[in-house]
């Protein structure tokens, strides 16, 4: 009797895949974190509230250089040359849809509002960071609420973003703000979220 016969016969092959498929693969636990934050038409949303002296700005012509310094001083998303800027956010910003946070002329942080045809119909939060020395104050919170603003604005019924799994400081912004897991394809499934979420939300930092 051949192998695959006996398997068949005993039922131990539809077993042996079922476990497989339960176990997790290296490629399924280094996925994306996909979030989508609704946004309904008759939902208002208020200007947040910044802790004094920060105050939250919009992009405007001839802040590229300014940007790019406080993307390359965060250190968080690899190197950015102008090129980089230019394909990755720039060519795809929405109008007002780059958000800062300032401390007198400083930018202290900042976050993305872009439309890809990819995502559509939603708009895409991409790039949000603050530098260490000013987190924890609620600037993360204000930034992101901001783009949703920028994205309502702009009637996207919802918008989208993507993380990784050891960014709980995010995860736990995002899901305060109303922001939930989307499942697709080649995104992080069911076991990777209750993984992330139940450390980002219930067992404290680490
Ligand atoms: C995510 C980030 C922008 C948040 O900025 P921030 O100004 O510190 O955010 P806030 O002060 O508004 O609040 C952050 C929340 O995360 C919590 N937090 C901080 N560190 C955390 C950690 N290691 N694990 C889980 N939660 C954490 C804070 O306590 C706060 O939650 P709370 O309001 O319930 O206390 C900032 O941590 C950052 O720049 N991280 C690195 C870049 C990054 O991961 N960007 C997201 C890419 S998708």
């Amino acid at each position: 009797m051949g192998l695959v016969y006996y398997l068949k016969q005993t039922g131990l092959g539809r077993q042996f895949k079922r476990m497989l498929r339960a176990f997790p693969t290296k490629a399924s636990q280094n996925r994306l974190l996909r979030m989508l934050r609704k946004l309904h038409p008759g939902e208002l949303l208020q200007p947040p509230t910044l802790p004094e002296p920060y105050r939250l700005l919009h992009n405007a012509p001839g802040d590229e250089d300014r940007w790019l310094e406080l993307l390359n001083a965060s250190g968080e998303f690899g190197y950015w040359s102008r090129e980089r800027f230019h394909q990755e956010i720039g060519a795809t910003l929405l109008a007002a849809g780059g958000v800062f946070v300032a401390r007198g002329n400083e930018l202290v942080g900042c976050a993305s509002t872009c439309f890809m045809e990819q995502y559509k119909p939603y708009a895409i939060l991409m790039y949000v960071t603050v530098l260490p020395e000013h987190r924890g104050q609620g600037l993360g919170q204000a930034l992101v609420w901001e783009t949703m603003r920028v994205a309502r604005q702009e009637n996207y019924p919802g918008l989208l973003l993507h993380t990784e799994k050891h960014r709980y400081a995010a995860v736990r912004t995002y899901f305060q703000l109303g922001f939930l897991p989307q499942f697709g394809y080649e995104v992080a499934g069911q076991r990777l979220w209750s993984d992330v979420l139940s450390r980002a939300l219930l067992n404290g930092f680490e």
